[in-house]
């Protein structure tokens, strides 16, 4: 979900639902604006799609030039309309939109209905509009109140507030994302008048007004004006916060000629894996411009956490280091926030992420961090949560990504991850691996091989010769494993369609009894463990499976023993299945618009999920 607001411009509807579509890839299933106009607050909101919101609008004629806008993913409450934000007090004076989760709610609100407040709606957000009321009623300030409501919070949040008696926005946040954009040169408390202000849970929601932005840190208080704005921290005193340009261009966060986001960022592998390579291996050492030599000297132990394909690209990164000598396990981020397992001195613990935001790996990063551990974020962007936080980050460079299935950021992830696993090894032992050589080659050699593999597929013939099958398999050994559950978590995220995978050799120990002729097997093959893997097919092959086997050419007797074959380039061993996984990707993606579902904004998923 996602928050918008604007200060300043002449039409602050337009350039709120701008900055809502500009959204829409985090996900949402409903959504709404407020503006203030000097006669009043008025709000417009419904269940359903940012388009249905605009229809809705053309009717209702509101204006102004200060305002709030919002994208809600579901968590208390279903998506109604009632229950979209914003949300606004008793007498329709303010409103509030939100981010997160308020956990003392249920709390609030019986103190509140005490104090004779009338709830409208199911959500944790309402109890802000209701609270800030609350403190008005005693003769508070819009700010003072806006403070104290905050400062009865706990939970994570980012909230943005408007008031018809001024002319401005309100916003806080504690741990969930806001930025804050400041468009026509406008200085921190200057009075330029003119000035133009931009609040959003990601920079994309405002970046064709401006790219001058202020990441927020959690507990400063925004009050931007027309005449200049101040961020404060929840005392009142100033503080400073640089304005910080950032690099991507507006033209990387639109679809051009592509149908969907999710095909132009698949499409972009190649500039995406090059830039993550780009300065970083260069006279074979692999080096990165933010550590130091001999950063990982220490390091004994490498403690992985992720979500969704970030955990996926951590596995993938996990086995490089163990093939290099160094223990390197794995942990779902929601899991390891709970219930961390041992780690000593030399753990470091690496949060791999895209969005740095991910409220589970946050915690867990957290939640290392309290226990004295050495953080890390893995992370595409920049002034995120986990970048911020962590001791030290590793960015990806992949450039902006929009569909909510995640394409170009895995392979970046795992491009990125492959040159750390080098370094950690070099850090530790001395030494690159013996492998590193011809590795750092194929790194280079990657995006061409990944231009090829896009080039030369036959995924939407094998999409449309599989597309109704009862379910989907994915099998692989070694680094084909984690490629194997990507295959199948991306294809079931936009096809709907049931999907699983497996390590190769487990299939025996209960996913079989699934097998039928009517389930296809795709069987993605390295060169490693080439005996083994073809037993696997053999098993799945004699329940009368169709076998599609994701390869390169030098796997022949796998080729052979499948009954179609997604063809890769050779690659080095350790990045083929990087390679596998792009034509996984397509069979996805064509699958899923085979079957004409909404590629880019799968149901009940979201982007970023900023909430435990
Ligand atoms: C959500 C998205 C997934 C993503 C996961 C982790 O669940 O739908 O596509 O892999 O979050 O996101 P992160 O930003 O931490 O990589």
């Amino acid at each position: 979900c996602g928050i918008t607001a604007t200060v300043g411009a002449d039409d602050a509807v337009s350039r709120l639902l701008t900055g809502l579509e500009n959204l829409e890839y985090r996900g949402y299933d409903s959504a709404g604006v407020a503006v203030a106009n000097g006669s009043g607050v008025e709000v417009v909101k419904r269940e359903g799609q940012v388009d249905e919101l605009v229809d809705l609008l053309s009717t209702a004629s509101i204006g102004g030039h200060v305002g709030l806008g919002h994208t809600r993913w579901s968590t208390h409450g279903p998506p109604t309309n009632a229950n979209a934000h914003p949300h606004t007090d008793c007498r329709g004076e303010l409103a509030v939109v939100h981010n997160g989760i308020v956990e003392n709610h249920a709390e609030l609100r019986e103190r509140l209905q005490a104090a004779g407040h009338t709830f409208t709606s199911d959500t944790d957000t309402e109890v802000v509009p209701h609270l800030v009321e609350e403190y008005l009623a005693t003769g508070a300030g819009v700010e003072t109140a806006f403070r104290r409501a905050v400062a009865d919070l706990s939970g994570s949040y980012a909230i943005a507030l408007v008031h018809e008696d001024e002319d401005a926005v309100y916003a806080t946040r504690q741990g969930s994302p806001l930025v804050f954009g400041v468009a026509d040169g406008a200085d921190s408390r200057s009075t330029s008048e003119g000035a133009t202000y931009y609040l959003a849970s990601d920079v994309p929601a405002f970046l064709e007004f401006t790219d001058d932005v202020v990441y927020l840190e959690d507990g400063d208080v925004v009050r931007a004006a027309p005449d200049g704005y101040e961020i404060t921290d929840p005392e009142g005193s100033a503080v400073d916060r640089p304005v910080e340009s950032v690099e991507w261009s507006s033209e990387d966060v639109e679809k051009g000629s592509f149908d969907h986001y999710m095909r132009k960022e698949i499409d972009e592998q190649p500039t995406a894996i090059a830039q993550a390579v780009r300065g970083r291996a260069d006279d074979g050492r692999v080096a990165f411009e933010s550590l130091s030599d001999g950063a990982f000297a220490d390091v004994d132990r490498v403690q992985f956490v992720a979500c969704g394909t970030s955990y996926h690209a951590a596995l993938y990164g996990a086995q490089l280091l163990r093939d290099r000598g160094i223990p390197s396990r794995v942990f779902l981020a929601s899991e390891y926030a709970t219930t961390a397992p041992p780690a000593g001195d030399g753990t470091i613990l690496v949060g791999v992420t895209q969005s740095g935001e991910t409220a589970d790996t946050l915690a867990a990063l957290r939640r290392g961090r309290s226990e004295g551990l050495r953080t890390m974020a893995v992370t595409n962007v920049v002034g995120s949560t986990a970048a911020r936080e962590c001791d030290e980050t590793v960015f990806i460079r992949a450039g902006p990504e929009i569909g909510v299935a995640a394409t170009k950021t895995f392979s970046s992830q795992v491009v990125t991850l492959t040159l750390l696993a080098e370094r950690i090894r070099r850090d530790v032992t001395g030494s690159h691996s013996e492998a590193a050589p011809e590795l750092l080659d194929a790194l280079s050699e990657l995006p061409s091989a990944v231009g090829s593999t896009l080039a030369d597929s036959s995924a939407e013939s094998i999409a449309e010769r599989y597309g109704d099958s009862d379910a989907y398999f994915f099998v692989g050994r070694g680094s084909a494993h984690p490629v194997a559950l990507e295959g199948a978590l991306k294809l079931k995220e936009i096809s709907y369609e049931h999907a699983e995978g497996f390590p190769a050799g487990e299939l025996k120990h209960g996913p079989l009894a699934l097998v039928t002729p009517n389930t296809p097997v795709f069987a993605v093959a390295t060169g490693a463990h080439t005996e083994k893997l073809l037993g696997s097919i053999e098993e799945v092959s004699a329940r009368g499976a169709p076998v599609i086997a994701v390869a390169p050419r030098s796997e022949e007797a796998v080729a052979e023993a499948a009954d179609d074959v997604l063809w890769v380039p050779e690659s080095h061993p350790e990045l083929v299945g990087l390679l596998a996984n792009v034509q996984l990707q397509l069979l996805s993606y064509h699958t899923a618009t085979l079957l004409d579902r909404p590629v880019d904004k799968p149901r009940n998923l979201a982007k970023s999920v900023t909430v435990e």
